[in-house]
């Protein structure tokens, strides 16, 4: 045979998948789609959560917040300042607000409870033992400590009074806010 012609090949066979591969092809498969099946319940979970949550019941809130553990506790005829945390859930949201109220009274017995806040401006007013008042520094607004009525100052209305609760010695206070700078007490 000439050297230089080409000589006929027969071309390759495939190699036949052994056993082995076989294995390792369907346990990728079961992985990959085992990996879809986990992926599409973590999204849609929370998105099932999210559509159905709110027709849920939501948790009632309550309103009243315990102020003192004690009416024992509490200064006979001497305001004390009182401050709390106030949780509000709105929805998906939870916001925590630094609120106060001054708790007063007069025989041990009945106590009145004001919003810490000036009803002029907002501002935080503080007890003047010597006018035996409540003084606000923003304006020089001036309170009554037994009515919550205004003595002097800007302010347009007086203290905003709180109903209150004694529940086994401890008491609670209904806490609100209200408009700021108007006449007319209005829940904000
Ligand atoms: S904020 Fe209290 S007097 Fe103005």
């Amino acid at each position: 045979m000439d050297e230089s012609s080409p000589t006929p090949t027969t071309p390759p066979e495939e190699e036949a998948p052994d056993a082995g591969t076989i294995d390792r092809r369907g346990f990728l498969h079961k992985v990959s789609t085992v990996s879809a099946g986990i992926t599409a319940l973590a999204v849609g979970i929370p998105a099932a959560a999210a559509f159905v949550s709110p027709a849920l019941p939501q948790k009632p809130l309550d309103d009243w917040i315990k102020v003192a553990d004690d009416v024992a506790l509490l200064d006979v005829g001497e305001p004390v300042r009182v401050n709390f945390v106030k949780t509000d859930q709105d929805a998906w949201i939870e916001t925590r607000t630094l609120n106060s109220v001054w708790l007063f009274t007069e025989d041990g017995e009945k106590f009145k409870a004001y919003n810490a806040k000036c009803t002029h401006l907002g501002c935080s007013y503080v007890h003047d033992k010597e006018k035996k008042a409540f003084f606000c520094p923003c304006h020089r607004g001036q309170f009554d400590i037994k009515t919550g009525k205004v003595l002097d100052g800007p302010p347009p209305r007086g203290l905003d009074e709180l109903q209150v609760e004694i529940r086994d010695s401890a008491v609670y206070v209904k806490y609100r806010d209200f408009r700021l700078g108007i006449a007319e007490q209005v829940v904000a």
